[in-house]
């Protein structure tokens, strides 16, 4: 985010706070139950959004250095993502070429080859197959032939991007356009420095951890006693970058810095911003580095997900607090309210729509976020937009 529209997203903070108002949607809009709760809008989400769609894993420190790698298992292929000999990002299905075992049962680590716990096949980590037991018994087999099958992937300002469909493509343009990538580009994501992993499982439809963090409309009542310390609730700015999205959330320490020079403003010192990354990826920039949250709907379920939240700091973190400090207690507090707070609400609203006497969910003119996530969401599935209108 360049320093012009810093100051834009702060003046209109300020504005916002001195006049008593929120940025407005223009209307308000009813979003069906159905949205959360149906098996086939469940189905059709799952192959547009998690089969087809290019998909952010990571930044790049969670692949720091070479021989670096990672397995995951979130989009019904198990993936193994690793940074080679020469340093470059690679994505494979995590299936050995025999006979289709997983290869790498880990989760992390470090390796310069992969040998498949069945028979003991071996790939490198630019997925080329480079040896197998007793190859008198296959005769001259061609390796090439027998490579971890390749998916599309791309390292670009810090974030890992991959497409779960291996004749997929990414387009960065496409994805997010040149005015999301320059914002991204400017905050030196690949200089970020991983902390720690952690993930909280919900009875809840995917969306509704999305939707939580798309207003602070709730933060004086949720978070009466957390959050709300720090930040002015129900005050936001909404920045719309095709199908993505960046909300600014506003902390209680712009009122001290409104009353500063231009040159000591900070966003991050008087504000909080949270990129929408679609379908279903938040990035929250804090002063001490990012959070990386990624929502996955569990057992191809309407009704389980899970929360994968990364924490990273910028460099000069570690200058200040030991590695060993800081994976103690980063993001403990964020986690705590999240877990206890989000998403304990969340699931209640899970349950309310699955009991069946609630027909729509009401998103306000202060949610315009919501708002264009929910249109959006239905344009990417091929559903027509919903009214918003003045009740
Ligand atoms: S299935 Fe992997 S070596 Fe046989
Ligand atoms: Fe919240």
């Amino acid at each position: 985010m360049n320093r012009k529209e810093q100051i834009r997203l702060l003046k209109g903070l300020i504005e916002k706070l001195d006049n008593k108002t929120n940025v407005d949607a223009g209307g308000i809009m009813k979003v069906p139950a159905e949205t959360y709760t149906c098996e086939k809008r469940f189905n059709n989400e799952w192959e547009v959004f998690f089969r087809n769609h290019p998909q952010v894993i990571g930044m790049s420190s969670d692949l720091p250095e070479k021989g670096s790698f990672f397995t995951i298992n979130d989009f019904g292929v198990p993936i193994l993502a690793t940074r080679d000999s020469s340093g470059r990002f690679n994505v494979f299905a995590n299936v050995c070429s025999h006979r289709a075992a997983i290869v790498e049962s880990e989760r992390k680590g470090n390796k310069e080859k992969f040998s498949c716990p069945f028979h003991g096949w071996t790939y490198s980590n630019e997925g080329n197959l480079i040896g197998y037991p007793k190859p008198d018994h296959f005769g001259e087999i061609d390796k090439s032939c027998y490579g971890l099958s390749s998916l599309p992937s791309l390292e670009k300002n810090g974030l890992l991007l991959i497409n779960p469909n291996k004749d997929g493509k990414i387009d960065i343009n496409e994805l997010l356009g040149e005015e999301l990538n320059n914002s991204l580009k400017n905050w030196n994501f690949s200089q970020l420095i991983h902390i720690k992993d952690d993930e909280f499982h919900t009875n809840m439809n995917w969306k509704l951890a999305i939707d939580t963090f798309g207003e602070t409309y709730h933060f004086s009542v949720l978070h009466k006693n957390t959050l709300f310390e720090n930040f002015h609730g129900n005050v936001q700015m909404q920045n719309s970058y095709g199908r993505n999205g960046l909300l600014t959330l506003c902390k209680r320490e712009i009122d001290n810095m409104k009353s500063e020079p231009e040159e000591n403003w900070n966003i991050i010192r008087g504000a909080m911003p949270v990129y929408y990354l679609f379908p279903n990826i938040i990035l929250i920039i804090l002063d001490f580095g990012i959070i990386l949250l990624r929502e996955y709907p569990t057992e191809m379920s309407p009704h389980k997900s899970v929360s994968k939240i990364s924490y990273y700091v910028w460099p000069g973190v570690l200058d200040e607090i030991s590695l060993e400090i800081l994976k103690e207690e980063v993001g403990v507090g964020f986690g705590e309210i999240i877990r206890d707070e989000d998403y304990v609400a969340a699931a209640d609203s899970h349950k309310g729509l699955m009991s069946g006497t609630i027909k729509e969910l009401t998103f306000g003119r202060n949610e315009p976020m919501l708002h264009h996530y929910h249109q959006t969401y239905r344009e990417a599935l091929g559903l027509e937009p919903i009214e918003v209108f003045k009740p």
